[in-house]
């Protein structure tokens, strides 16, 4: 459930008007409403319930501060990936204890960013990172609190761009060889293995892999326990898919997600972290658009929009779909055409639809796409000079623009000239 419902005729996020907001700030732009994500974090707070836990919100999906603000204040942690978004994540007031840094490729100065503002742990993924993050903290006179994370081998199955958890996959060391990687962790002295960690993909929307690899780091648990290890905390990754067609079978709830954690690992004694992303900002978005023509060809009409491949890159890169909805609500029964709908950049590949079933849409009017809260703003660029497109947050009856358009000037003006042009 989101809060952008059609309410007299037209679509409202939350209780604004989205064609309010576009007049107000321009076409295209993000809107992103409070209430969604603010729902979306309970049911996983309150899904994992009695179990000591923390929700480590994968900043990655959508890491504007505002966000981050508003999530850190119902009592967020976050998964962090590069010293970037550690940094972000404390300049949006997001103690070092709750902040979780994963990732392959950790530099030594993003180690040492985090060990010198505070870290909650750092996952770790391989024997030669484990030995220089070991270094690093020794240099300072520290020890660093670390997870290992393990690669189940198990099929996520989901879009092969985004599965992480097979062998054949970057990520993690093969759970095969875990008691190994701990004896060593154990034997470095500017490390303290505090937990396992594992993440075997994105848009899930089947629950078996999860209980498959869970129940695999259960099993781990017993063995490194009983080699000596403290195994006090299990980071169980993020994952869980959305309905990005509303038309398809819904994937399961996040409730139905937190009792596979507590039916896996629930009697072990260890304190939950989940680092879900998409499920709590996916869609708590929109990203609106304006249509510039409506464009016959042979055989088929194109909807031409404002909105291009920059800025939600979802469709090009992973034929993702997105519900994409006429701002003034369509007459009940009103009688639907197949569209194109593609944007202004110079490449085929920025199609964000073919032969999409739409109601009646005309040159000047305001397009909905859906579920753009996740992995929408954050993968965007300015590819063709295309400014990166505001931000906007709704609460309640009240909008701020949290990030605004680019000028121009400051486009063009970041460039250097050498002198010898
Ligand atoms: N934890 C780790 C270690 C991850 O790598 C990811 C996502 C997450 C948590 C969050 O997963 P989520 O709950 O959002 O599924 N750009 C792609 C998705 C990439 C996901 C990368 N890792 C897309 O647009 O579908």
């Amino acid at each position: 459930m989101d809060h952008f419902l059609y309410r007299d005729g037209m679509l409202h996020a939350e209780d604004v008007p989205v064609a309010e907001i576009a007049a107000a700030v321009g076409t295209p732009f993000y809107v992103y409403s409070t209430a969604t994500l603010t729902r979306h974090f309970r049911l996983f707070d309150e899904g994992l319930g009695d179990m000591p836990h923390l929700v480590c919100y994968a900043m990655k999906a959508n890491s504007n501060q505002a966000i981050l603000r508003t999530l850190a204040k119902l009592g967020a942690g976050m998964d962090v990936v590069s010293g970037g978004e550690y940094r972000r994540a404390r300049a949006a007031g997001v103690p070092g204890e709750r902040i979780v840094f994963s990732g392959v490729g950790k530099t030594r100065e993003e180690m040492r960013l985090a060990l010198e503002g505070g870290i909650r742990q750092f996952n770790v993924e391989s024997e030669p990172e484990m030995a220089a993050l070991s270094d690093v903290a020794q240099s300072m006179g520290m020890v660093a609190p670390v997870t290992v994370r393990v690669n189940p081998d198990v099929d996520a199955k989901t879009h092969e761009k985004i599965a992480t958890g097979k062998k054949e996959n970057k990520f993690g060391i093969p759970i095969s060889r875990a008691k190994e990687v701990y004896a060593h962790a154990a034997a470095l002295p500017g490390v303290r293995v505090v937990g396992i960690d594992v993440h075997i993909g994105s848009q899930l929307t089947d629950l078996a892999p999860f209980r498959e690899a869970y129940g695999l780091v259960a099993d781990l648990v017993r063995v490194l326990r009983a080699e000596g290890h403290q195994i006090d905390r299990l980071d169980l990754g993020g994952g869980l898919g959305i309905p990005y067609e509303r038309s398809n079978a819904a994937p399961p709830l996040p409730t139905e997600y937190c009792d596979v954690i507590r039916e896996t690992v629930g009697d072990l004694g260890c304190e939950i972290e989940i680092e879900p992303g998409r499920l709590i900002a996916g869609n708590a978005g929109l990203l609106v658009s304006r249509v510039i023509f409506v464009k016959s060809g042979e055989g088929r009409d194109f909807l031409i929009l404002d909105a291009a491949m920059n800025d939600l890159i979802r469709p090009a890169m992973y034929g993702a779909w997105h519900d994409i909805v006429p701002v003034v609500e369509p007459a009940a029964g009103a009688e639907t055409h197949p569209f194109d709908v593609v944007g202004p950049v110079c490449e085929s590949g920025d199609t964000f639809a073919k032969a999409r079933a739409l109601p009646p849409v005309s040159a000047g009017d305001l397009v909905a796409f859906r579920s753009a809260g996740a992995y929408g703003a954050v993968m965007a660029s300015e590819y063709n000079t295309r400014p990166l497109i505001p931000e906007v947050l709704v609460h309640g009856d009240q909008f701020a623009v949290i990030r605004a358009r680019p000028t121009f000037d400051e486009i063009i003006n970041r460039d250097t000239i050498p002198e010898w042009l």
